[in-house]
């Protein structure tokens, strides 16, 4: 009988009835994974307070890969980059200021008190890995990314390879997060427009990441100006690689290699950013 219906299965899916005969299974498939997206959506409508630049945990399998990412783009053991996550996810003094700091701000009503790094741990272990001594950061938003970056500067200084951020935003209220010692010790902020404050660096860049103005016009012109700063060896990271191919033009332009991890986020509607690496 299962041979019948296997037989006749085979002849339908040959036939000019199959598009009709695969609708059902097809709209079951894609109902399902819809079903799956509006409910995470309308759970997140409700339990997240965030409107932009949200926040969320990676799926494990995504943690791998970025670990991965990590070890291949900086050379050290995935088991190396493996102990740099657990260190930044163990920061309970960094966990508990970000906490406090967001309960405090004019601002918390619009953020999460839950705290959540996704691809900044990544950010994290390529600076524990590179140990560079000045880095530079546009974008800073509330200051996650910067406190991320600071903290894992102050293990590189603990370890004997001190490093300082300079860290640009156009909004002058950004950076609440990245005001209080031990993480502003190590933290310039500077407000003003990307472009002209790094023209305006004054010491050699073995670091930059560009996370501010996501247009392709405004991406294109950070790297060209960052260009005549970068130290011998410098290191290139955007944010917006999972929708331009500004870095990976840069790279195959000025010589280097490139690489992209796309994240995924656990349990939430937004599809994920990546970090964008050229070395
Ligand atoms: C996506 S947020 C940065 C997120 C941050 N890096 C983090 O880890 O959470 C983008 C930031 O870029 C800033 N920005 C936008 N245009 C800019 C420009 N032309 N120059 C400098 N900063 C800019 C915005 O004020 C905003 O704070």
């Amino acid at each position: 009988m299962s041979g019948d219906g296997t037989s006749f299965r085979r002849a339908v899916a040959r036939s000019r009835l199959a598009p009709v005969a695969a609708f059902p299974k097809r709209f079951l498939r894609v109902a399902r994974h819809d079903a799956k997206v509006i409910g995470t959506s309308a759970r997140w409508l409700f339990a997240s307070r965030e409107h932009h630049n949200y926040t969320y945990d990676l799926t494990p399998l995504s943690r791998d890969h970025m670990a991965w990412f990590v070890a291949v783009t900086c050379d050290v053991p995935v088991a190396t980059v493996r102990g740099y996550f657990a260190e930044i996810e163990r920061d309970d003094a960094l966990r508990g200021h970000i906490e406090r700091a967001t309960a405090a701000s004019a601002r918390r009503g619009l953020a999460d008190r839950r705290v959540r790094y996704a691809r900044r741990i990544g950010w994290y272990a390529i600076l524990r890995a590179r140990r560079p001594a000045h880095v530079v950061e546009t974008g800073v938003d509330k200051g996650l990314g910067t406190v991320v970056l600071a903290s894992a500067l102050l293990r590189n200084a603990v370890d004997g390879h001190p490093g300082l951020l300079t860290s640009l935003d156009i909004n002058p209220e950004a950076g609440y997060l990245a005001r209080a010692a031990p993480w502003s010790d190590v933290v310039t902020l500077v407000v003003g427009d990307s472009i002209a404050s790094i023209g305006a660096l004054d010491r050699p860049v073995d670091l930059f990441l560009h996370d501010s103005d996501h247009t392709i016009k405004h991406e294109r012109r950070e790297f060209a100006a960052i260009e005549p700063k970068l130290a011998p060896g410098a290191m290139l990271i955007t944010d917006n690689v999972t929708k331009t191919e500004v870095l990976s033009r840069h790279a195959e332009k000025t010589g280097r290699k490139f690489l992209a991890y796309r994240e995924t986020p656990d349990a939430h509607w937004f599809p994920g950013d990546g970090i964008g690496l050229a070395w």
